[in-house]
């Protein structure tokens, strides 16, 4: 369904993903729970929404106390959410529509209820016994180090029945699985064909420089910038908990299997600084994942200066295969409209689109879900009980989409797990359909014209000095060139745009046509051919997108 006359460019690069955060989507069995048939149900808006893959948040078989991040069986969807058969039928029922579907793996850690742990817990000698890391307690009777889990308190637990304790990155109840042992990698491996086989498109690789430990587990060292503010795995630094040597190895196996299937792609979670993140993509010889994560718009202050010096430091950290990718919103970060308001949500729309590689946009952020009121008494997120009082609940980016105005907004009918976002009754996807300046309807335009221009999915980029809060790029492709300038600020600020670039312009093209505006409803562009002059200043909180002539 791409391009006419299509480029060398792969699905995964060209295209935009959409994270599903299935407990949340659409519940069809009156639960409270979003399920499989739920998502199936809404295809058609995803569709129409112009995305290209759908990434599914963890399905299999959980006790959630991590909501899916526990997996108890990596072959098998969690009967809350439905069954394999189910499962075919949505993967069925997206690639009928053109679109791809990825799930998530889990490699670092399972349940403490996978039968693999069960086992491994029962005696030393246990044959699973080592497909985990167990140790001898320190000298003292303590935990073997000092590692501390990223949910809080010590990364070891102590297990009566053996008299050992076992790592678990996370909650005690996600054991930390053991990829130096051989079986335990043929048995991961056996998990990935399961899902290839069946015709998934990849895999979103969850925590992915987490998967193996340096071999004698030292103690970490102490991070000197800790503060009280901050959470207590930051107390250290994760230097031989994560980001092993070996970890590429693993991940080179991961690609060299997703390569024997042809066109599949491997997103691999990923928290490290650019030329660390810039590894993972291995050599041109020896690949690792397509895309490690860059979390970059999650975290940056949000100004031009810090956003360009971001964007730039990140395009020169990519080698010349590695193709860029960005992400501003997750089940596990703050929503983007709640962090820089809803007029700059609007810009950010339009920078997640337009920036050089492959975006992903997560659920409710197309709607610009912001702050939502969790009651004290209804929090579920396991992070947030155990850390209380720093901010970082992630409930708040997990509540269920709101559809329309009616009873639990079209989600379930009845009360959903979580609550729904305050304003649901004006703020949901019915609504905003209908309403052309909606930020909805900006999404959809700015989705339907990367699909129409080359220059926006896979052009050139380079940016351009402009002054004050003014963040401007120019994609070309094959003649084509694209000025995309955005206003950061709520002031009025000039487009002092530099000569170099004014000065490569013919004269009659200063005036310049406008292919988007965060300001203007998608009725008015791009199907009304409007045009401004190049040096037109730019009004509060607008983004563009304009149309260069360039002197060839
Ligand atoms: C990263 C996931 O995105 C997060 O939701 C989860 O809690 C941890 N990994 C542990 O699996």
């Amino acid at each position: 369904m791409w391009y006419e006359g299509q480029s060398r460019a792969t699905w995964w690069e060209r295209g935009v993903i959409y994270q599903v955060y299935p407990r949340s989507f659409q519940d069809s069995d009156s639960d409270g729970v979003g399920d499989l048939a739920g998502i199936e149900s809404r295809l058609d808006y995803l569709a129409e929404l112009g995305i290209d893959a759908i990434w599914l948040s963890p399905i299999y078989p959980s006790p959630m106390a991590d909501f899916g991040y526990d997996v108890a069986d990596y072959c098998g969807i969690d009967s809350m959410f439905g069954d394999l058969a189910g499962f075919d039928r949505l993967l069925a029922a997206v690639h009928a529509r053109g679109l791809k579907l990825l799930l998530d793996f889990v490699p670092n850690h399972s349940s403490d209820q996978h039968p693999w742990f069960i086992e491994s817990r029962v005696s030393r000698d246990n044959p699973k016994r080592d497909w985990y890391i167990w140790r001898e307690p320190a000298p003292d009777g303590g935990p073997p180090n000092n590692w501390i889990s990223d949910f809080g308190g010590s990364s070891w637990e102590w297990d009566d029945t053996t008299s050992q304790y076992y790592l678990h990155a996370f909650l005690k109840s996600q054991p930390d699985l053991n990829w130096r042992n051989p079986n335990l990698r043929d048995a991961m491996m056996a998990v990935l064909r399961f899902w290839l086989d069946r015709g998934v498109d990849g895999f979103r690789i969850d925590v992915l420089w987490h998967i193996i430990k340096d071999a004698d587990l030292p103690d970490n060292p102490i991070n000197a910038a800790w503060t009280p503010g901050l959470t207590q795995r930051d107390r250290l630094i994760q230097l031989h908990s994560t980001d092993q040597p070996e970890a590429h190895a693993i991940a080179a196996e991961f690609r060299d299997l997703a390569d024997s299937y042809g066109d599949r792609v491997l997103i691999g979670e990923i928290c490290l600084p650019d030329d660390r993140l810039a590894r993972w993509y291995g050599t041109m010889d020896r690949p690792q994942v397509h895309l490690p994560v860059n979390f970059h718009l999650v975290e940056s202050a949000w100004n031009a200066a810090s956003l360009k010096r971001m964007i730039a430091d990140y395009e020169a950290s990519l080698p010349s295969w590695g193709w860029p990718n960005w992400v501003h919103g997750s089940h596990d970060a703050r929503r983007i409209a709640a962090r820089v308001g809803e007029a700059q949500a609007r810009v950010a729309a339009m920078l997640l689109l337009t920036l050089r590689g492959t975006p992903t946009l997560f659920q409710g952020d197309e709607i610009g879900i912001g702050e939502v009121t969790i009651p004290p008494d209804r929090v579920r997120d396991p992070q947030d009980l155990r850390q209380p009082g720093l901010g970082i609940g992630r409930d708040r980016s997990r509540t269920p989409i709101p559809w329309d105005a009616s009873a639990y907004a079209g989600f379930s009918s009845v009360d959903p797990w979580l609550p729904l976002n305050d304003d649901w009754r004006v703020r949901n996807v019915a609504t905003q359909l209908r309403d052309s300046s909606s930020l909805l309807s900006l999404y959809r335009s700015l989705l339907a014209l990367r699909r129409s221009h080359h220059a926006l999915s896979i052009g050139d980029f380079t940016l351009i000095d402009s002054a004050h809060d003014v963040l401007a790029y120019v994609r070309r492709h094959s003649g084509e060139c694209l000025l995309i300038a955005m206003n950061l600020s709520d002031q009025t600020q000039p487009l002092s745009l530099s000569q170099s670039l004014t000065q490569s312009l013919p004269k009659d093209s200063r005036r310049v046509e406008v292919l988007s505006s965060t300001l203007l409803p998608s009725t008015v562009v791009p199907s009304t051919l409007l045009h401004r002059p190049l040096d037109e200043p730019l009004a509060p909180n607008e983004g563009l997108v304009l149309r260069l002539k360039e002197i060839h």
